[in-house]
């Protein structure tokens, strides 16, 4: 542990440079591959005014927080909870939540990992040409056999989990900051590419309905819980990731501008998503709920059937590829950063167990898919399972315990002077959200889900 100004970890170059990496973070295969297929099973429009509610009212203020945490406590997110609650006079527990976030990064590696293997398996899939020309029955017979196959989904897995491991060994600083510069650009364009495709189809107005039309009879105490989880998760927040690459930012850069600004990519691309998906899935008479397969049954269509498909097929796959990949590394670097600092190993070593523990764990989602499709716990799969545990109510925790530690235990002056806004009103602003509005919120739709209210 070092007691120094700077994190042990090295610091971002520069404000641009951690804007990059936390919108690398954040952005990746929840905005692209989760929130259309979640938006799908839960109805649509009004489940998408609750998501970008929840991410007002409870994500922003909680990622300006989790940022600030992670800032004051430049440690991983363990010890930075037990850091601050001492500076504070509270009680050292509070050390717990890393420990929750540290758990959470895990389990959300297992499983996104997978999905990322499919993300590198199309990659494949495109480049022979298996796409081309092709409708909606052949390219969910291609993902029903993809499906079908444990071996190769388990090959692609080990190769995600491989190469996000080596990446992670060289440390987090440099490599991604240069990796994202050009993967975020470039991923906005080749969406812009799948929105005009998707506006030449007849459905157009029809997926644009559906996605912004809002009909809250659809709406269910799961669902906006569900729709909360998905602010937590798609803004990398309250499992530490964040708290992890504050404690990489400089002292002079405004915490809450570069937050805003993040949280605006962040949605920008999930809407871009949805808006370039849902009309090729009416155009194809696809179902919208039709789960975690809905891109890889969707965007293949379009690649196969508009010009220079196969190009942009390919770029697209590549590109999601690179943004799971810049997600994964901030899921797994709170893990690693905490072996390294306390459990005196070279990031080499800590990077081999971490991946490997994950990369385990994985198999239990690649079998939700085939052979144990039919075991299920609480009604679920064990990919379903992770995904509840970890979206619905770990990271909700999480959060919510940041936000009560940020507005109730830490000295006010202390997050004044983390935070130094020019305008103190904006200061009063986010004190009232993160004292009583985030917190309220999320225990709200917790109380709602087991039927208190
Ligand atoms: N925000 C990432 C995404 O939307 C996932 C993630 C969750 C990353 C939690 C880090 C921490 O894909």
């Amino acid at each position: 542990m070092t007691d120094s100004n700077k994190s042990s970890h090295g610091e971002w170059s520069s404000r641009m440079a951690f804007i990059l990496a936390a919108t690398g973070s954040a952005v990746g295969l929840g905005n692209i591959w989760k929130f259309p297929y979640i938006t799908g099973e839960n109805g649509g429009g009004a489940f998408v005014i609750v998501y970008l509610m929840c991410v007002l009212l409870i994500g922003i203020p909680i990622m300006i927080a989790e940022t600030m945490i992670g800032r004051r406590g430049k440690r991983n997110p363990i010890d930075t909870m037990t850091v601050l609650a001492k500076e504070s006079g509270a009680d050292p527990n509070w050390h717990y939540l890393g420990w929750l976030g540290v758990i959470a990064g895990f389990l959300i590696l297992s499983y996104y990992s997978v999905i990322a293997g499919w993300g590198l398996s199309y990659v494949l899939n495109v480049f022979t040409g298996s796409f081309s020309g092709a409708d909606g029955e052949k390219v969910q017979t291609l993902f029903n056999d993809f499906m079908a196959s444990p071996l190769q989904q388990l090959f692609w897995h080990t190769v995600f989990m491989v190469v996000t491991m080596g990446v992670v060994a060289r440390g987090v600083t440099e490599g991604l900051e240069r990796a994202v510069q050009w993967l975020m650009p470039a991923l906005f364009f080749l969406l812009l590419i799948l929105v005009a495709y998707a506006m030449s189809t007849d459905s157009y107005f029809k997926g644009l309905n559906f996605l912004f039309n809002a009909d809250f009879s659809k709406i269910t105490g799961q669902s906006v819980l569900t729709a909360m989880g998905h602010a937590f998760f798609t803004l990398s927040l309250g499992m530490g990731a964040i708290m992890v690459y504050g404690a990489y930012l400089p002292k002079d850069i405004s915490i809450a501008r570069t937050t805003v600004i993040v949280a605006g990519a962040d949605t920008l691309v999930a809407l871009l998503a949805g808006i370039a998906i849902f009309p090729i899935v009416f155009e194809n008479n696809l179902q919208p709920g039709s789960g975690p397969g809905l891109i890889f049954q969707t965007l293949p269509i379009a690649f196969g059937n508009m010009t220079g498909g196969w190009f942009f097929g390919i770029l697209f796959f590549v590109l999601l590829v690179f943004a799971a990949l810049s997600s994964s590394i901030s899921l797994i670097e709170p893990a690693v950063a905490w072996l390294v600092e306390t459990r005196n190993m070279t990031r080499q070593r800590a990077c081999v167990w971490a991946g490997a523990v994950t990369w385990l764990l994985g198999l239990g989602t690649i079998f939700s898919f085939n052979i144990w499709s039919e075991f299920k716990i609480f009604d679920r799969t064990i990919f379903e399972l992770l995904d509840y545990l970890t979206a619905n109510l770990m990271l909700p925790i999480g959060g919510f315990c940041i936000a009560i530690f940020a507005g109730w235990v830490m000295k006010q002056e202390h997050c004044k002077k983390e935070l130094h806004l020019t305008n103190p009103q904006h200061f009063e602003v986010w004190r009232f959200l993160v004292c009583y509005v985030s917190p309220a919120a999320v225990f709200l739709v917790f109380l709602n889900v087991v039927g208190v209210i």
